[in-house]
């Protein structure tokens, strides 16, 4: 597999700012072995040429596109609960792509496919354009020190890039449980033409938007936090 994150010895001014910052987690013996037992089954290898999403599920369903998936246990519940759907995760954090291997072989699930590169890249690189019906951010890491601001995945760009990849009428999922991160989103979106927001929900952690919870929203509830979701529409 190639878990390529571009954190090569290239010198830091020909860098453009990433989202992430590699963690050095090791993989436990169990996400080495799903890795090297599930992964040509079930990863995608990173390449120039975009990815025939038909050819590589062996049907046309309605799509779901992932960023940042973490542990993929949500991830993996969906395509799970929702057969009918076929699901491609992305992800920079290999000991969660290996996590979420072994929750696809636990669920004996086959509409779900793993990337582990930056998603910036995948998207522009791999992802044709109008082939996704929807796209997920969920909980995308916050940054929340204003000198890290520019990190914050939602940013113009990236949702242009979401947008080329949506089919029109797609949807783009958000959720956060950063105050500052959630005024941040609505003032990018707010400038941004090329979606409209469909709905915005403020909640305590019992009413998420049509999606599960996750490992990090949890996380956040725990530290008080208060979630927001929303659904935006793309073309509108
Ligand atoms: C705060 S975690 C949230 C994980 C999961 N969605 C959840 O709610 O539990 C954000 C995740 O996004 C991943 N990530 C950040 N930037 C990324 C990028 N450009 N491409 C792919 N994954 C990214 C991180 O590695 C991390 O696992």
């Amino acid at each position: 597999m190639s878990a390529d994150t571009g954190d090569s010895a290239e010198p830091r001014k020909h860098r453009s700012i990433r989202s992430f910052v590699r963690r050095t987690g090791r993989l436990t013996a169990s996400q080495q072995r799903a890795l090297d037992e599930l992964w040509p089954t079930y990863g995608i290898e990173v390449d120039a040429a975009p990815i025939d999403i038909t050819a590589l599920f062996g049907r046309d369903a309605p799509r779901v596109l992932e960023i940042g998936f973490g542990n993929g246990d949500s991830l993996a519940t969906q395509a799970a609960e929702h057969p009918e759907r076929d699901f491609l995760g992305i992800e920079v954090h290999e000991p969660g792509v290996g996590h979420c291997l072994i929750r696809i072989r636990e669920l004996g699930i086959s509409n779900l496919r793993l990337i582990c590169h930056d998603a910036v890249e995948v998207l522009d690189r791999q992802i044709p354009a109008a082939s996704v019906d929807r796209i997920n951010l969920y909980f995308p890491d916050p940054w929340p020190k204003k000198r890290h601001h520019k990190r914050r995945i939602v940013q113009p760009a990236f949702l242009a890039a979401c947008a080329r990849v949506l089919k029109p009428g797609g949807t783009l999922h958000i959720a956060t449980d950063w105050a500052n991160y959630a005024e941040h989103i609505d003032e990018v979106l707010a400038a941004c033409d090329l979606f409209s927001c469909r709905e915005r929900r403020e909640h305590d952690g019992s009413t998420p938007l049509d999606r599960p919870p996750t490992k990090f929203e949890q996380r956040g509830l725990r530290h008080g936090h208060r979630i927001v979701d929303w659904i935006f529409v793309s073309g509108q």
